[in-house]
C-alpha cells in the first residue's frame, strides 16, 4: 500500500453488526483517493475487532486492538498516532454520520480549511430520531462550551464527532480529552487559525444497529473535560485576572480611603478623589504586567500611552457603572438599591474590560516603538 492521504479513524465498542455497513459505505465514498480506515475497538465483548480484522484482506484497513483501556477519545487519540495520512478524520461506526459526506469535508481541508467539521447546526444540517431530552442535553453542552470556551465561540456544532482535521494542526499537541468529546480538544489546543474552521452540513442518522454507549458518566466526564479546557482558556483566564485586578483596586480605594481620612486633614470628599485615582494607578500597573502581559509594548513612552487611555476608560466606566445605577434605582419600581449598585459595578465591569482590550491593550500594537519621535 502506497502512503496514504487520508485516515479515517472509528472508535467502536460492540459495533460487530454495524462494521461490514461502514467499511463498504467508506470505502465507496472515497474512491479514487489513497486512503486508510483505522479501527479502534476497546476489545469488545461482541467481537467486533476480529470481525474487522477479517475484511482486512479486502479493504485498506488496520484494527487496533486495546485492551486495558477504554474511551471514546482516548481511542480515537490512539488511531491518531498510529495514522499516517496528511488528512486525519473521524467517523463513529454505527453510521449515524453518513460515510458519503466525507468527501465534502475532504474538500473543504483541500480548500484551505484547517479543521472540517460535519456540522448538525447549520443550514442544511439537522438530526434524526432524537428524544426532547438528548436535545436538551446537547444543546445545553453546546451552549456551555461556547459561553465558556471563547475560542470557539464560532463554532456552531462543536459536539461532532465527525470531523477531519489537517495532520500539522494537531502533531506534537498534547491531547488529553476526557470522555467523548475530542473534536472540543482538537478546536482548543490545535495549531489552527479560527476563520480556517469550516462547518459542512450533515444529518446525524438513527443508530443502524446496537446501542449507544453515551450516559450518565459521559456527562460529568464532559464537564470534567470542559472545566479543565477552560481553565486553560487565555481569554477567559484574562477575564478572571481583569476580575481579580478590580477586586484589588477596590482594597486599595477603600484602605487609601480610610487611611487617608483618619490620618491627615482631608476632608473624605477631597481624599476619596486621591484614592480612585491611585487605585486606577495601580490597576493599570497589575492589568500592564499581568493580564495583558502578553501584549504590552514595554518603552516608557508605550506605557504611558496605555496608562492614559486606561485611565479615560476607567473614568468613563465609572461613569456607566453611575449612569446604571441611577436608572435602576429611578426607574425600576422596588428594586433594591444594592442591586442597582450590583449591575451598575457590573456594566462598568463589562466597559472597562471591553475598553481595555479593544483599546489601551489593543492587539496588534506595534511592539517596537521608537523611543523618541524622528
Ligand atoms: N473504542 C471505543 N471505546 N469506542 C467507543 C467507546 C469506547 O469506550 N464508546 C463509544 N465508542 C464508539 C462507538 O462504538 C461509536 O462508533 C462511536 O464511538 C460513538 O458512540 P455512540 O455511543 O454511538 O455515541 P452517540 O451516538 O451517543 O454520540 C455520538 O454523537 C455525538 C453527537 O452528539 C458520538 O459520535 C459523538 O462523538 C458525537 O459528538
Ligand atoms: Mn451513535
Amino acid at each position: 500500500m502506497s502512503e496514504p492521504l487520508i485516515s479515517v479513524i472509528t472508535p467502536t465498542f460492540n459495533e460487530r453488526e454495524n462494521i461490514l455497513n461502514l467499511v463498504k459505505r467508506v470505502h465507496n465514498a472515497l474512491v479514487g483517493y489513497a486512503y486508510e480506515l483505522i479501527i479502534v475497538d476497546d476489545n469488545s465483548p461482541d467481537g467486533t475487532a476480529e470481525f474487522a480484522e477479517s475484511l482486512s484482506g479486502e479493504y485498506p484497513l488496520r484494527v487496533i486492538c486495546r485492551r486495558n483501556e477504554r474511551g471514546l477519545s482516548s481511542a480515537v487519540i490512539a488511531g491518531f498516532r498510529q495514522a499516517r495520512g496528511k488528512i486525519l478524520g473521524v467517523i463513529d461506526a454505527d453510521l449515524q454520520h453518513p460515510p458519503e459526506e466525507i468527501p465534502a469535508l475532504i474538500h473543504s481541508i483541500e480548500d484551505g480549511a484547517d479543521v472540517a467539521i460535519g456540522s448538525r447546526y447549520i443550514l442544511g444540517g439537522g438530526i434524526r430520531g432524537w428524544s426532547v431530552k438528548r436535545k436538551l442535553v446537547s444543546q445545553v453542552a453546546t451552549t456551555l462550551a461556547r459561553l465558556f470556551l471563547p475560542s470557539i465561540r464560532k463554532t456552531k456544532d462543536p459536539m461532532s464527532g465527525f470531523f477531519m482535521v489537517r495532520r500539522e494542526v494537531i502533531e506534537n499537541v498534547e491531547l488529553r480529552p476526557i470522555g467523548y468529546k475530542i473534536l472540543l480538544e482538537v478546536l482548543a489546543k490545535g495549531k489552527l487559525t479560527p476563520h480556517k474552521v469550516r462547518e459542512v452540513p450533515y444529518t446525524f442518522q438513527e443508530r443502524e444497529a446496537g446501542k449507544s454507549n453515551l450516559n450518565m458518566k459521559e456527562q460529568v466526564n464532559y464537564l470534567k473535560h470542559l472545566s479543565i479546557l477552560v481553565e486553560k482558556d487565555k481569554e477567559i483566564r484574562r477575564v478572571a485576572k481583569f476580575l481579580a485586578v478590580g477586586l484589588s483596586g477596590t482594597g486599595v480605594n477603600l484602605g487609601v480611603l480610610f487611611l487617608l481620612t483618619a490620618y491627615s486633614s482631608l476632608s473624605p470628599l477631597v481624599a476619596g478623589i486621591a484614592s480612585i485615582e491611585l487605585a486606577i494607578i495601580s490597576n493599570f500597573i497589575l492589568n500592564d504586567i499581568w493580564t495583558f502581559g502578553d501584549r504590552r509594548t514595554p518603552s516608557f513612552r508605550a506605557v504611558l500611552k496605555r496608562g492614559l487611555k486606561y485611565n479615560t476608560a476607567t473614568a468613563v466606566s465609572a461613569g456607566a457603572s453611575y449612569a446604571v445605577f441611577f436608572w435602576l434605582l429611578t426607574g425600576m419600581e422596588g428594586m433594591h438599591y444594592l442591586v442597582c449598585m450590583a449591575l451598575g459595578i457590573l456594566a462598568g465591569f463589562v466597559w472597562n474590560f471591553t475598553w481595555s482590550m479593544l483599546w489601551a491593550w489593543r492587539k496588534g500594537e506595534p511592539r517596537e516603538e521608537p523611543l523618541l519621535p524622528k
